[in-house]
């Protein structure tokens, strides 16, 4: 196995021209699939509240929600840096709270560093946890938790007045300490200017391909949704299909009886007849 990564190595990777590979995972299987593959950065996304948990958006997910699902993934995770992310409401109210509950991350759940959503307008909550000594990975663009503020789940950044406060932002979040940034739903020239201008790594979600690394939901790319599927994301697999059929031809032979066949069962050298006799 490869040493483990640090967030040192990923600002590296950066300056030395390596492109950085992240993705989500929630529960420790995954999370070994993920990082046995090589991947730099694995992030527990509040995506789970929707991939997992079946809620509508982003907003529900509460803290211990998060803890529990990063301890999870900490526990199948060797390699990769591991970002858990802050929920709604857990940063935005006081920079005590912010830190409280970001160095929860680390304390309970082994988390490397924590990742949260806004650009200017967080960045007093981003340099007080990062002095508290806790990375942060900041978020802007399309940020879900805020997404009715934004109009929804749009591309954002595509007029020159929201580019400049995008571009502001991410200088704002270098300036503060965040040791890189998620771009999200951004046009592909903006987040290459940005990611010209700042001298953190920039992680794009459909922001193209000239930022410095790439992120996705792992159950996106490996097509384990069927509702919806964002236009950014690429499916390498199509799992929900497979596992369908796999689900449908168990229900089969269950039912005619072909499951358990000789092979699935265990056998014994004792007649069992003579422990019915009275
Ligand atoms: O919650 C999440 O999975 C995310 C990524 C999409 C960047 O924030």
């Amino acid at each position: 196995m490869d040493k483990k990564l640090t967030i040192q190595d990923i600002v590296t990777m950066k300056k030395a021209g390596n492109r950085i590979s992240m993705l989500t995972a929630y529960d420790a299987a995954f999370a070994g699939l993920v990082d046995n593959a090589g991947i730099d950065m694995i992030l527990v996304g509040d995506s789970l509240g929707m991939v997992l948990l079946g809620y509508d958006s982003t907003i529900p997910v509460t803290m211990d929600e998060m803890l529990h699902h990063c301890r999870a993934v900490r526990r199948g995770v060797k390699r990769a840096v591991l970002v858990g992310d802050m929920p709604f409401m857990s940063y935005q109210v006081s920079e005590g709270e912010a830190i409280t509950n970001a160095g929860r991350f680390l304390k309970e759940a082994g988390c490397d560093a924590v990742k949260l959503e806004g650009g200017t307008e967080m960045c007093a909550m981003v340099k007080a946890i990062v002095q508290a000594g806790i990375p942060v990975m900041g978020h802007i663009g399309l940020t879900p938790q805020t997404a009715s503020q934004l109009g929804g789940y749009k591309v954002q950044g595509k007029d020159a007045q929201s580019a400049r406060r995008l571009l502001q932002s991410a200088r704002d979040l270098e300036a503060a300490g965040a040791f890189s940034i998620v771009l999200e739903c951004i046009p592909a020239q903006l987040s290459e200017a940005i990611t010209n201008t700042v001298s953190i790594p920039t992680i794009g979600i459909g922001a193209g391909k000239h930022c410095d690394g790439q992120v996705l939901v792992t159950h996106d790319m490996v097509g384990m949704l069927e509702k919806f599927v964002p236009s950014f994301v690429k499916q390498y697999v199509k799992l929900a299909p497979q596992i369908k059929e796999a689900v449908a031809a168990y229900k089969d032979e269950v039912k005619n009886g072909r499951f358990p066949a000789e092979e699935h069962s265990f056998n014994m050298q004792l007649d069992v007849s003579t422990l019915l006799q009275k």
